[in-house]
């Protein structure tokens, strides 16, 4: 599967940051329970290898994938872990390279024409527009997809249930990414069931956007 489709599974990737490996399973269960069935775990805490693991191993009904990826030799310990896709914060010559070669898809970062385009020439369509709200937001978005016809985003940072739909409605972008679904306090506490909550509805929030359009 390639980027674009991997994204087109769901409207809103959710950026997990797992501090306790025990909150691994139950919160990939508790995403899919309110109907988002593909998950980017963060490399920012410990266990995040291991939370990768557990999820793949453990949830298979969802589609986990390593975020924060921020060189080849990380991007190599996620998919070793399990991971099913990659997404990086920005491109760097190296990390183009590593995905290219790499097993599973990979979704990196870009925030500026230039980055767009150095992605083109290494063959890559699917971006993360990150960070997207202090990169001009829903009007950035819409004046990169111009130039770039064939171009699809995935706009995360910044992104709330009050701003995906903007987002959303911008043919070139397939979901929004966000940390919202997923809020370290709910996570502490092991509220499952907000999570689920929160999860459902961010999906029945792009329910109104008609995701086949942009197939
Ligand atoms: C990311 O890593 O993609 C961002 O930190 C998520 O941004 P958010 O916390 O503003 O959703």
């Amino acid at each position: 599967m390639n980027s674009r489709d991997l994204l087109q599974l769901t409207p809103v990737l959710p950026v997990v940051a797992i501090a306790d490996l025990a909150w691994a399973v139950p919160s990939a269960k508790a995403l899919k329970r309110g109907g988002i069935g593909v998950i980017e775990v963060v490399l920012r805490t410990p266990v995040s290898l291991q939370a990768i693991q557990a999820i793949k191993e453990q949830v298979p009904e969802v589609i986990v994938g390593a975020g924060t990826v921020l060189n080849e030799e990380q991007l190599v310990a996620a998919i070793d872990a399990g991971a099913e896709f990659i997404v990086t914060p920005g491109l760097t010559p190296e990390l183009l390279r590593a995905g290219l070669n790499a097993s599973v898809p990979m979704i990196p970062g870009v925030a500026t024409a230039s980055e767009v385009m150095v992605g083109m020439q290494a063959g890559v369509s699917t971006f993360k527009f990150f960070p997207a709200a202090t990169s001009g937001g829903v009007a950035a978005v819409q004046a990169l997809s111009a130039p770039f016809a064939d171009v699809s985003f995935c706009p995360t940072g910044g992104v709330s249930p009050s701003n995906m739909q903007s987002y959303l409605d911008i043919e070139s972008v397939v979901c929004v990414g966000g940390s919202w679904i997923t809020p370290h306090a709910l996570m502490r506490t092991r509220d499952w069931g907000a999570i689920t909550e929160l999860a459902s509805a961010a999906v029945t929030l792009a329910g109104d956007i008609d995701l086949a359009v942009k197939s």
